[in-house]
């Protein structure tokens, strides 16, 4: 039979996280600490406002960009919040989530050959997105300065092919985050090297111990930065498929091409609830991160009373635990640990081959679930 697949495609890998979680279908009672999305239902607020959008008979496509009402509505919250200026009429572009955005960017940027920096452990898509737009991702294995890109590791891995890196902070798996200082020392080399920062900021609003700082708040950065977030994690959206890109016009607008030709525009329910979103959302997302807050101090206790290892979370809403003190795999933990206990979490090297002894626990889930899950964990390590 002829082979129809090419073979950029067959050589990717499926997501590691899919992989493990095709296992946990069918299994009755699991606990899952593996899924990266919240437990909550998207606020009523926002919800009635897409009904209420359905009700008034707004079912059209949209401009490719997205509603002008709702660029303009995230051009003034990226300035009342983070006294960030995008403009609503060429820096902004509302797409299918940050996934889309991620896409996009790439797409719009690289070359053949292009290098892409990934700091990792890192989100499983990079990688993978980076291949399909040609270029080649370069990881940086973080695990020596606790998760954390340094300046001298970046530094190290950057040659003439180099051509931008993906920023994520707070970060999928680990829930590190950088503060202002950190951003700026980083900040040095990204612009000594003329890179492009892709700032994945989706968990920005779910900063815990100090003020996220956007990367391109930074003093002679904007020309340099694609800003990318979402309404999928701070405001419960994740099936809503929203989230938007701001950077310089030119890019945006490449970008934009592509988006025309192959989503032409998000789906207009979506974008009216997101507009509710970003009017009347944040007490919302307060309550939220409030018990995100109090489930990631409950769990770090947890892991502390059965002696795991960890870098202490400062966002999102993971945890990156060594399990090589159990002298198990992480793939062998999660493995026997869902046959026996029936609780779900994610084997380390779904973020990268090298994280062979780490497990990401999720606390997207209720507290209740959170101490029956420990309850199970512990006893399985008895
Ligand atoms: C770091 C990171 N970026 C992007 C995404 C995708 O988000 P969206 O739902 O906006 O496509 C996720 C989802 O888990 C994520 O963890």
């Amino acid at each position: 039979m002829r082979e129809f697949v090419s073979k950029k495609v067959k050589d990717i890998q499926p997501s590691g996280i899919r992989k493990f979680f095709d296992l946990v279908l069918g299994m009755e009672d699991v606990i899952s600490l593996g899924v990266g999305e919240p437990d909550f239902i998207t606020p009523w607020v926002i919800r009635e406002a897409g009904i209420y959008s359905l009700e008034q008979g707004f079912t059209s496509y949209t401009s490719n960009k997205g509603l002008y009402k709702l660029r303009l509505s995230i051009s003034r919250f990226l300035k009342s919040r983070y006294n960030l200026e995008y403009s609503a009429d060429d820096e902004i572009l509302v797409t299918v989530g940050v996934s889309e955005g991620l896409d996009l960017a790439l797409r719009a940027i690289l070359e053949p050959q292009d290098k892409v920096l990934i700091p990792s452990p890192a989100y499983v898509s990079y990688g993978p997105i980076t291949e399909l737009a040609g270029g080649i991702p370069v990881y940086i294995d973080t695990r020596s300065t606790a998760f954390k890109l340094t300046p001298a590791l970046l530094k190290k891995y950057i040659d003439k092919k180099t051509k931008a890196i993906i920023l994520n902070y707070p970060h999928n798996p680990t829930g590190i985050s950088y503060r202002k200082e950190e951003l700026e020392e980083l900040k040095k080399i990204i612009l000594e090297n003329k890179l492009l920062c892709i700032s994945d900021e989706i968990y920005g609003e779910l900063t815990y111990d100090f003020e996220h700082t956007p990367f391109s708040t930074l003093k002679g950065t904007k020309d340099f930065t694609l800003y990318l977030n979402g309404f999928s994690k701070a405001y419960a959206m994740t099936g809503w498929r929203i989230g938007f890109i701001c950077g310089p016009e030119a890019i945006i607008s490449a970008m934009t091409k592509i988006h025309q030709y192959t989503i032409m525009c998000v789906p207009i329910t979506s974008q009216m609830a997101a507009c509710e979103a970003l009017h009347g959302g944040k007490p919302y997302v307060e309550e939220m991160k409030k018990e995100y807050r109090r489930r990631l101090q409950y769990v770090l206790e947890r892991l502390r009373n059965i002696d795991l290892e960890y870098v202490e979370p400062q966002g999102a809403f993971y945890v990156f635990v060594s399990v090589k003190k159990t002298g198990l795999s992480g793939m062998e933990l999660a493995s026997r640990l869902l046959k026996k206990e029936k609780v779900a979490v994610v084997p380390g090297d779904a973020f990268g081959k090298q994280y062979l002894d780490y497990i990401r626990i999720s606390y997207a889930t209720s507290f209740e679930n959170l101490k029956e899950a420990f309850d199970r964990i512990e006893n399985f390590l008895k």
